[in-house]
């Protein structure tokens, strides 16, 4: 496996079986109309299932590889990959819906890179065009010397087991770090592993929707996403341009 496919799989592994988002989605897009902007795309865990429903759809992302990804599964679907910061991007196509799934909005070094993220979007929409953020319930703390941790993400493919382990969660006054091992065992039973770390920021519906007033967008409610058994829930707040 090359490192880029193993990239892939991480994402694939950590993010891609989530699904519970994916009603709302469906929603909003069937309501809004195309096209549809998808911010922080991955391999397109939102953006494939909203292209397969018929809706036009553009991945952003910064990742190439994720990218890459995203593309060879799109195949016949109508979804066009940008490779860009979702914090400074200018498009020319302008958008019915904007959407920023799974927590990428806290994934942008604080309150500097959402106010790039929410003008960028707001000039991305047409005028009465919806912007839809996730924000995850805040994360109980834990590491694996006081807990046991929860189950490990889990895989196996050609012989060989990927297993995804979060060994901590701590939050702390501006936001949560995650970590993670990430081991691979061969065939042959040769272990490696390595570790991964996501920073969260801290960040409720009211202040994101404060924020996003505050330069332009009128704020239209908001909606929720259930916590599953292996998922926290989510709070999605709408934004109108
Ligand atoms: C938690 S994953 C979510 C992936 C996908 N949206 C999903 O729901 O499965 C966050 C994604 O945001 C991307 N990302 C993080 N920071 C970004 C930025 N500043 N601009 C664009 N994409 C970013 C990462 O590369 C990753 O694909």
């Amino acid at each position: 496996m090359t490192v880029a496919d193993l990239h892939v799989l991480w994402h694939d592994l950590e993010c891609g079986r989530y699904s519970a988002d994916l009603p709302l989605w469906r929603e909003l897009a069937a309501g809004e109309g195309d096209p549809v902007l998808d911010l922080g795309a991955g391999t397109g865990r939102v953006s494939l299932d909203l292209a397969r429903a018929g809706h036009g759809v553009t991945a952003l992302d910064l990742d190439p590889l994720l990218l890459a990804a995203l593309r060879a599964r799109a195949t016949a679907l109508a979804v066009e990959t940008v490779e860009a910061d979702a914090r400074a991007f200018a498009l020319e196509r302008r958008f019915a819906l904007v959407l920023a799934p799974m927590q990428t909005i806290q994934l942008l070094g604080g309150a500097p890179g959402r106010a790039g993220l929410l003008r960028s979007a707001l000039g991305a929409l047409r005028p009465g065009g919806l912007l839809a953020c996730a924000l995850a319930d805040a994360l109980e703390g834990f590491d694996a010397a006081h807990t046991e941790p929860p189950l490990p993400d889990v895989l196996e493919q050609d012989g060989w087991v990927y297993a995804s382990q979060p060994v901590a969660v701590r939050p702390d006054d501006e936001g949560t770090t995650i970590e993670r091992i990430r081991q691979t065992v061969s065939p042959a039973g040769a272990r490696t592993a390595e570790g991964d770390v996501v920073r969260l920021d801290k960040l409720d519906g009211d202040t994101l929707e404060a924020e996003g007033v505050a330069l332009g967008f009128r704020a239209a409610g908001r909606r929720f996403v259930e916590m599953t058994d292996e998922h926290v829930g989510s709070e999605v707040v709408l934004l109108r341009a």
